[in-house]
């Protein structure tokens, strides 16, 4: 086993209703789709491993990695008492067919997906639990509602939402306290910080935030669609493609010099850049790597001056970025709002 790191990850209380979580978690998705080819399970585990004893317990998986595989890795790799150390996030309303993606968020499916992902996770209890994307056929307090009862039936601990608008955060948080949001929100992707950050922090309410490495284009910048497999998803990402990447590559090669500068990689300057945000926000980078676990355990402790924040604003400006966070398929929370209550007949 390699060695673990030798620095202290330090804690956060994410939202207000009392979950802990490391500073940084770990994003599990990669370890089985969407990113080329599932990764040997055995070294996954190790790498699971490995992070909960460096102190990075914040688990981040969904139903619809895999679909259901990556949930079934994390309940292997959470046997044998690993399950207590862990705060342990999945997610539900995003389905998997013949190639396409469907939202669902109805009470019948979230009680049944629930259901589901103990048993595939092999465990009695989710910590976190959110709705990975909204549907937008169903009230949101109604899809909340059925949460609430998760809750109370001891099934689920907090309730989080991921992809939401500001009016569906605020609707659902008005029928049960919503513990953490999951955004998009690197150097790259900034969409959220007009109206979604300060609503989470309005209400005290956690930021999740995924993909802070741009999905690997902050570490390695264009050369990274030359390592991509085939039927890696990043290869259909409208940021990826050729005609936004010679723009996009400006904004890489930034980063890098000014990681050169300060004598880190531009994987932790863009992580560290997440963690200067507030310490009501928490980065879930994604790997499936040990070394690249412990680079980004050491981005913690990457020290931005003033100056530095400054730099990096200047270079992750408005403009700095062609190209959509996604192709069509799949809404973001611009698509999010749910029709009222009043509207809601059930089927
Ligand atoms: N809510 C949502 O809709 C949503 C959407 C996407 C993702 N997520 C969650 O967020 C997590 C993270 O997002 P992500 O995986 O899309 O993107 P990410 O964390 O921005 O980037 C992951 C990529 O960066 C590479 N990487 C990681 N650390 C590195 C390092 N130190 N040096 C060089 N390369 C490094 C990884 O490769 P290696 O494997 O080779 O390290 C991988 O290719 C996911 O695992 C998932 O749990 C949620």
């Amino acid at each position: 086993m390699a060695a673990e790191s030798s620095v202290k990850v330090p804690r956060i209380k994410l939202g207000t209703q009392g979950l802990e979580v490391s500073a940084q978690g770990l994003g599990c998705m990669g370890m089985s789709s969407f990113y080329g080819p599932p990764k040997p399970e055995p070294d996954m585990i190790e790498l699971i491993h490995h992070a909960i004893n460096s102190g990075i317990t914040f688990l981040d998986t969904s139903d619809v990695y895999g679909p259901h595989t990556n949930e079934i890795l994390l309940g292997k790799a959470l046997k044998d008492g690993v399950r207590e150390k862990v705060e342990l996030a999945t997610k539900f309303g995003i389905i998997l067919q013949d190639n396409q993606f469907c939202v669902q968020g109805d009470p019948a499916y979230v009680r049944a997906a629930c259901e589901a992902s103990l048993k595939r996770l092999d465990i009695d209890c989710i910590d976190l639990y959110y709705q990975h994307r909204i549907d937008t056929r169903v009230p949101i307090e109604v899809t909340i509602g059925e949460l609430k009862k998760l809750v109370e039936e001891g099934k689920i601990k907090y309730i989080g939402l991921s992809e939401a608008s500001t009016s569906t955060i605020k609707r659902a948080h008005a029928v049960h306290p919503i513990t953490a949001v999951q955004l998009e929100w690197s150097l790259w992707s900034r969409d959220v910080e007009k109206e979604i950050i300060p609503t989470c922090r309005e209400l005290g309410i956690g930021i999740v935030a995924y993909s802070p490495l741009g999905r690997g284009f902050l570490s390695f910048g264009p050369k990274l669609l030359e390592t991509l497999s085939e039927g890696d998803s990043r290869k259909y990402f409208p940021r990826f493609q050729p005609e936004n990447l010679e723009h996009n590559k400006r904004l890489f090669d930034s980063v890098n010099d000014m990681a050169n500068r300060k004598g880190c990689t531009p994987s932790q300057l863009a992580l560290a850049w997440v963690h200067h945000q507030g310490i009501d926000v928490c980065p879930i980078p994604g790997t499936t790597k040990i070394e690249n676990l412990n680079k980004n355990i050491e981005a913690l402790f990457v020290k931005l001056s003033k100056e530095d924040m400054a730099e990096l604003e200047s270079i992750a400006s408005a403009d700095a970025v062609k190209g959509d966070r996604y192709g069509p398929g799949l809404g973001t929370w611009e698509h999010s709002d749910t029709p009222l209550l009043s509207t809601w007949k059930v089927a």
